[in-house]
């Protein structure tokens, strides 16, 4: 395994829209596990193919649900979760939206405010080419929108409502 270097603005591949994996051979392993310690040594939540300028639909998430919550779940087991997403497609979303703060791997110094849907559901291929369906809510399907709108070109500051530069202790997740 290796590192892979992350791209950032203004590089082009970024608002490019990603291609359809076909191929689920050795060197697609390589680059998935690439991406996977490539966003754990970063660290990140999620990582988008593009983001190592790669014109793919793939891209990994790791978080731990319950990350985000009070202290009053310390005590509570916190286990990450880690999901391979090849052609993934939301497929179903709920009316309710929330609004958060996320930040970018590709675009260091900013973080903004952003609407997303609440809960969705996304039909992807694993790995090895399987189809899987999965429904996720919250930050995780924070992580999903944000990481599938990268393989279409998206970057969270085209949706932000506002913009700005994070002080030294706010420790948003990046992706
Ligand atoms: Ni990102």
């Amino acid at each position: 395994m290796a590192l892979r270097e992350i791209v950032h603005l203004p590089a082009p591949i970024l608002r490019r829209k990603a291609k359809p994996v076909i191929k689920f051979d050795k060197t697609l392993q390589t680059v998935i596990d690439d991406m996977i310690e490539t966003m754990r040594e970063a660290p990140g939540v999620g990582l988008a193919a593009p983001q190592i300028d790669l014109p793919m639909q793939l891209a990994v998430v790791e978080y731990a649900e319950g990350e985000d919550e009070e202290e009053e779940n310390e005590d509570r087991e916190i286990k990450k979760k880690l999901y391979v997403l090849v052609n993934p497609e939301i497929v179903k979303v709920s009316e309710e939206k929330v609004n958060g703060v996320e930040g970018c791997l590709s675009i260091p110094g900013l973080v903004g405010e952003v609407e997303r849907h609440k809960e969705i559901q996304v039909r992807a291929l694993n790995r090895h080419g399987k189809p899987v369906k999965h429904k996720v809510e919250g930050w995780m399907a924070r992580i999903f929108q944000h990481e599938i709108d990268h393989l279409n070109g998206v970057l969270f500051t085209d949706r932000a409502a506002k913009i700005w530069k994070p002080s030294e202790e706010d420790e948003t997740p990046l992706d």
